[in-house]
């Protein structure tokens, strides 16, 4: 191909519609219709009402992305969409539309891993991904360790939660502080004024035994049970509870645990390069955390900036270009919705 690829990509694995437009490396449209709000009085995502919303915001968001990219659909040269993991309602509407255009336009269509999607975005944003890199991807509903050598067919995982995932956990420990939903970015904010040594929670599969069979797994189940007894002891003590040092402490366990062990992974594979996706990277301590420590060791950090962290079309689009340039063959029309598709499927 004489030009960098023009490719569309979409994005339905949770509660967000993405559409978004890439050519090559270059981000023109990111377009994302939320529908979070309507999540909120639920404390978490119904994916019959995530569907719905899907199904409604499809076209307007296709039409909004194409706009902003000055771009009319017949001048695609692929289309690319989230086959999976999520929630198989929400993946159905975006495999549907994307199948839909495909045979429309007659272009060639790539189903691929919503995950090694988190890791090619960082391509628009900081050029070529550096092969092999560690990537750390936490989010709602996933928190893995990943070793990538070739983000289109080389994405090995070195470990992943076994319970909750890291945003579930802020998302958890949020509500118990009676704080919104998603708490995430709540729990940061007033984690500012707090003081993230005042209480000492618990770092979960760190002790030497969970590390000799869970060296990089996560778990954060035991965290969320500790900071809830913390808060209920103190509450029946008749005292306030100081929510800015819950909120600082329970985040340092968890930013803790998420930078040793991605380090440690790094390390003993000889990584250089360490990338955080997935809605939690936008969180500013691990941020920093990550940044101070990676540059002790020599690790280098890279992390997208949040609006291509949390869930959006142009980290389908990225990967989807990406398939294109290194010559990938396209899936086949039949393409499935797969809720569970393995990591080490990039490509369906
Ligand atoms: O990637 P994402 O938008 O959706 C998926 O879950 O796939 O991630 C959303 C998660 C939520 O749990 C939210 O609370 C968390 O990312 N999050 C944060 C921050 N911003 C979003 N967690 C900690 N600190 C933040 N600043
Ligand atoms: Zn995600």
């Amino acid at each position: 191909m004489k030009h960098e690829p023009l490719v569309l990509g979409i994005e339905t694995s949770c509660d967000e519609t993405g559409v978004g437009i890439v050519r090559g490396h270059t981000l023109l449209a990111d377009a994302v219709a939320s529908s979070v709000e309507e999540h909120a009085r639920f404390g978490g995502v119904v994916p019959e009402v995530a569907s719905r919303a899907h199904l409604e915001a499809m076209v307007p968001t296709i039409e909004r992305a194409c706009d902003t990219a000055g771009i009319a659909l017949h001048d695609v040269d692929a289309i690319a969409v989230t086959s999976g993991p999520g929630l198989a309602g929400a993946l159905l509407v975006g495999v549907a539309a994307a199948k839909a255009l495909a045979l429309g336009l007659g272009k060639p269509i790539y189903g691929v891993n919503h995950l090694a999607a988190h890791v090619a975005v960082d391509q628009l944003e900081h050029g070529p991904l550096p092969e092999p890199c560690l990537a750390m991807l936490v989010s709602g509903g996933h928190s893995s360790l990943l070793r990538v050598t070739d983000v289109t067919v080389g994405v090995d995982p070195m470990g992943a939660t076994i319970d909750d995932a890291a945003g579930e956990a802020f998302d958890k420990v949020a509500r118990l502080l009676g704080l919104p939903f998603p708490g995430g970015p709540h729990i940061d904010r007033v984690a500012r004024d707090g003081d993230s040594v005042a209480i000492d929670f618990p770092r979960g599969l760190s002790s030497r035994r969970d590390l000799e069979r869970h060296r990089f797994d996560f778990s954060f189940s035991g965290l969320k049970t500790a900071v809830a007894r913390w808060v209920e002891a103190r509450e029946r003590s008749g005292e306030p509870v100081p929510v800015n040092d819950v909120a600082a402490s329970f985040q340092e366990a968890v930013c803790d645990v998420l930078v040793r062990k991605a380090l440690d992974a790094a390390s003993s594979e000889g990584i250089e390069d360490l990338l955080i996706g997935g809605g939690v990277a936008a969180n500013s301590r691990l941020r920093a955390m990550a940044e101070e420590r990676a540059a002790r060791l020599g690790i280098r950090v890279r992390v997208p900036r949040p609006g291509l962290c949390t869930d959006n079309g142009a980290m389908v689009a990225a990967l989807g270009a990406e398939m294109v340039a290194r010559g990938r063959t396209p899936s086949s029309l039949d393409l499935p919705a797969d809720s569970s598709l393995p990591v080490t499927t990039v490509l369906v």
